[in-house]
């Protein structure tokens, strides 16, 4: 019989794993934008991870209302997904608080960004890449996708659970990217249901791929320039990100988003 999500959540393992950041890869990430680390939690945790992801996205559970919808084509749309998003598991299921996963990627984080672990605020992300159909996630920054009315100190903490390579639609960045400001982005398609955001004339040539293990990580400031392969793989690439941010503080002038408008009318639209 298939375990159900809370039979799975009532056997999460306990998990003391203490990751390694040494003081060149904290100078690397600020320099450069982003680090990958070789293994953020252990090897049981991942199986567990695993097996509760692939339950949640079976029944396409929503964690937040509105919290399970596909990156790559407009809201409601039917047919299989190309690049399915469950928004802020955690939410709902504090188990995910609990896990080595989210405990260390805040340490790391707090570390990287040089503040306070204690004042950090996490939400999660869990982005799932079936094989041999999708595209890939064009570049972007993520702070395009928030509320420009802020500032931000903030990075993200990317794990998959499937090997990222090259060919399953592993992470790439433009080194350096991050100092810049956040640049003008569209909707994928110029549709504004569709979730996915574009940043246009993004120089590639020095755009480098990050493969990485099942259980390692990837650290990006939320300004760095990034994208991720279509997964041309046989398997399915499981990705697991939290975000980790200060509070944000409200700006005295707003920047002009209109992208976030747009996107937040048609998101309001979805269903009618
Ligand atoms: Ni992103």
């Amino acid at each position: 019989m298939t375990e159900t999500i809370e039979e799975i959540l009532a056997r999460r393992p306990e998990t003391d794993f203490t990751p390694m950041l040494s003081d060149e890869k904290v100078a690397e990430f600020r320099e450069r934008g982003f680090i990958a680390i070789e293994r953020i939690t252990s090897e049981e945790e991942i199986a567990w991870l695993g097996d509760l992801y692939d339950r949640l996205f079976d029944e396409r559970t929503q964690a937040v209302p509105g919290g399970y919808f596909d990156l790559l084509r407009p809201y409601d749309t039917p047919g299989d997904d190309l690049q399915p998003q469950i928004i802020a598991p955690e939410m709902r299921f504090k188990e995910l608080r609990r896990t080595a996963f989210w405990r260390n990627g805040r340490t790391l984080a707090s570390l990287l960004l040089g503040v306070d672990a204690a004042a950090l605020r996490g939400w999660g992300h869990m982005i799932r890449k079936p094989p041999l159909v999708g595209d890939s996630l064009p570049w972007h920054q993520d702070e395009a996708y928030w509320d420009p009315g802020f500032e931000y100190v903030a990075l993200g903490c990317w794990m998959p659970l499937d090997p990222a390579t090259v060919e399953s639609g592993c992470m790439s960045f433009i080194p350096r990217s991050h100092r810049g400001e956040v640049r003008v982005h569209r909707h994928l398609g110029d549709d504004p249901a569709v979730h996915a955001l574009v940043a246009d004339g993004v120089d590639t040539s020095t755009a480098e791929p990050v493969p990485v293990a099942a259980g390692g990580a990837v650290f990006h400031h939320c300004r760095i320039l990034h994208s991720s392969g279509s997964n041309r793989s046989a398997r399915v690439r499981r990705a697991y990100a939290n975000e980790w941010q200060l509070e944000p503080k409200a700006l005295a002038a707003a920047v002009s988003r209109p992208w976030i408008d747009e996107g937040k009318r048609a998101w309001e639209q979805r269903g009618r």
